[in-house]
C-alpha cells in the first residue's frame, strides 16, 4: 500500500468506514435471526464492486460477537477476500489483543504505531489518525470507559499533531444522541470529558467515527463531527422516543465512504438494493 507523499495538501484520500458484523465461530453462526456471515460475505461484496477509490477501510469494532480465536480466524478469513486494506478498533465484544492480532497480521503498510492499552496511531499522508480503544470492564459493558490510560493517549495525540488535520475512530458514542434506550445503556463513562479534551486540544480534528449503535448518524456537537456506521447484520432504533431497543434486520448492505481533502470532509451514504 503506499501512503501519499506528493503533494500532501491537495491529494484525496479516501476511505470506507464499517463496523459491527458480529461474525461468530462458524458461517452458520446466527444473530438476531440473521446470518451473520452471509450479511458481512454481502457486505464485502458491494464493497469490492464499488469503484470509486479507496486508500482503506476501517471497521470500528465488534467485529465479532465472541472473543475466541476461532472467531477471529473466521474474520480474517472472510476480510481476505476484500479488496481493500483493512484495519480494525476494538469494541466491547472484542478482545483487544485478538484486534493487535487482525491489525498485525492482516496488513503490511501501515505502520501503526501502538499506544496504551490496545490504541494506536498512524499516519495517512498528512492526516493523522488515532483508533482509541475504550473497552471497559465486563461490569460496566455495554458501555465503554474514557478513563485515565485513554485520556492520556488522546492528549498525546491531540499536542503531538497540535495543527495536522486529524480523525478518530472509537467504538462508543461519547455524547448524548437523543435516544432514551442508547444514551441510557451504550454511551461511554467519561464521555463528556472525551469530548471537553477534544475542545479543549482537538485543533483540527475531521470527525470522530464510531459504532456500537448499529445505525448510521451524524452529529455535530460544538464543533466536532461525530458519524457512525451501520451493522451490516440489524439496526437498531434510534428515535428520540425509543425507551428500548428494538431491531430492524431488513437492512441492505451499507457503508460510508469517506472523503478528506484539503481539510475538508465529505460523508458518502452507499447502499447496495437488496438486504
Ligand atoms: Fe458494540
Amino acid at each position: 500500500m503506499s501512503t501519499k507523499t506528493d503533494d500532501p495538501i491537495s491529494r484525496k484520500v479516501s476511505f470506507i468506514h464499517i463496523s459491527d458484523t458480529h461474525l461468530g465461530e462458524n458461517k452458520d453462526f446466527i444473530l438476531y435471526n440473521q446470518n451473520t456471515y452471509q450479511k458481512t460475505t454481502n457486505l464485502i461484496k458491494a464493497i469490492n464492486s464499488f469503484s470509486a477509490p479507496v486508500d482503506f477501510v476501517i471497521h470500528t469494532g465488534d467485529v465479532v460477537n465472541e472473543p475466541t480465536k476461532a472467531s477471529y480466524e473466521l474474520v480474517k478469513d472472510i476480510f481476505s477476500s476484500l479488496n481493500h486494506p483493512i484495519l480494525y478498533v476494538t469494541g466491547n465484544h472484542d478482545y483487544p489483543e485478538h484486534i493487535s492480532w487482525l491489525n498485525s497480521s492482516n496488513q503490511s503498510g501501515f505502520d501503526l504505531v501502538p499506544l496504551t492499552a490496545g490504541s494506536y496511531h498512524f499516519n495517512y499522508g498528512h492526516y493523522k489518525v488515532l483508533s482509541l480503544d475504550c473497552k471497559g470492564s465486563p461490569q460496566i459493558d455495554p458501555h465503554g470507559d474514557f478513563g485515565y490510560l485513554q485520556e492520556k493517549d488522546l492528549v498525546w495525540f491531540l499536542r503531538r499533531f497540535d495543527d495536522d488535520p486529524k480523525i478518530i475512530f472509537t467504538h462508543f458514542p461519547p455524547v448524548s444522541l437523543d435516544v432514551p434506550w442508547i444514551d441510557r445503556e451504550m454511551l461511554l463513562f467519561n464521555g463528556e470529558r472525551f469530548h471537553d479534551t477534544l475542545l479543549k486540544y482537538g485543533n483540527n480534528v475531521l470527525g470522530v467515527f464510531i459504532g456500537h449503535i448499529h445505525h448510521r448518524l451524524v452529529l455535530n456537537k460544538d464543533g466536532i463531527l461525530y458519524t457512525s456506521a451501520p451493522s451490516p447484520i440489524c439496526q437498531f432504533n434510534i428515535s428520540p422516543l425509543d425507551q428500548k431497543v428494538a431491531f430492524d434486520c431488513n437492512v441492505p448492505a451499507s457503508f460510508n465512504y469517506i472523503t478528506l481533502v484539503n481539510n475538508n470532509i465529505l460523508i458518502k451514504e452507499i447502499t447496495t438494493e437488496s438486504p
